[in-house]
């Protein structure tokens, strides 16, 4: 497994957010996570980032993430895109991208790294020396991915890269999705749009109050009769 979690918990002060998950992820994986608001699903990629403390099974590659801080898991292949984007906007697109390679030393892998990003995103080649700020929400949301992919993730933590989103961006970075689990990549991706990710993902947790609801490959979920009420809309 390239990812154990069992019994996982986290919390806020004494709001507890995460009561007790537990999910496997294998090589290569794209696993969805879904659930309503405040379910936890940030919480969760915040713990596996290290990005928050958690107390359960945390295991990477058979390692226990808990003794690493979030900078030494990057280095150990776990790149978060969080919730929200997080970019500097004040800073170039190429910036904003090459601050995801910053632990990287291999040169020429970085440079191969970052014609990847442009050519799965190639609007941020042109607007690269552009501020990310004069950029559209789907065009931030791909520096965000683009930075999270130049730190060379086995494991790519994608916190709702659809929210807020126009229709046609969506559906470019989808298929820029699809077409990075295709290299290889491993996949946690929360997202609100449950339609598009049973769609793409191999596998889904439901996640509701802190705890595994329901979970199974997408085909499955997307016959559950409980899946389809309350998450596709449809009776
Ligand atoms: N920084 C924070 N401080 C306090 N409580 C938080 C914080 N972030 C999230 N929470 C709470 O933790 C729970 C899970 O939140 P979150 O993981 O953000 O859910 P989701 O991503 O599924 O919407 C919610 O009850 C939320 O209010
Ligand atoms: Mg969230």
């Amino acid at each position: 497994m390239l990812l154990e979690i069992e019994g996982l918990k986290a919390s806020y002060g004494k709001a507890l957010a995460l009561e007790n998950v537990s999910m496997r992820i294998a090589p290569g994986e794209f696993i969805a996570v879904l659930g309503p608001n405040g379910a936890g699903k940030s919480t969760l990629l915040k713990a596996i980032s290290r990005m928050i403390a958690s107390e359960g099974k945390l295991a990477f590659d058979g390692t226990s993430l808990h003794p690493f801080a979030a900078h030494q898991v990057v280095g150990r292949g776990i790149c978060h895109c969080p919730e929200g984007r997080r970019l500097f906007p004040e800073l170039t697109v190429l910036k904003n991208l090459m601050l995801g390679a910053y632990l990287r030393d291999d040169k020429d892998a970085v440079a191969r790294d970052l014609e990847r990003v442009y050519s799965l995103f190639p609007i941020l080649k042109d607007r690269s020396a552009q501020m990310v700020s004069t950029l559209s929400g789907g065009q931030q949301q791909m520096v965000a991915i683009g930075r999270a992919l130049m730190g060379a993730p086995r494991l790519l933590l994608l916190d709702e890269p659809s929210v807020g989103i126009a229709h046609r961006l969506k559906h470019e970075i989808f298929d820029a999705i699809r077409q990075i689990r295709a290299g290889g990549v491993a996949i946690l991706m929360a997202e609100q749009d449950a339609l598009s990710a049973l769609r793409i993902a191999d596998r889904a947790y439901v996640l509701e109050h802190g705890v595994v609801a329901t979970e199974g490959p997408v085909a499955e979920l997307s016959r559950n009769d409980h899946i389809r009420q309350i998450y596709l809309g449809v009776a």
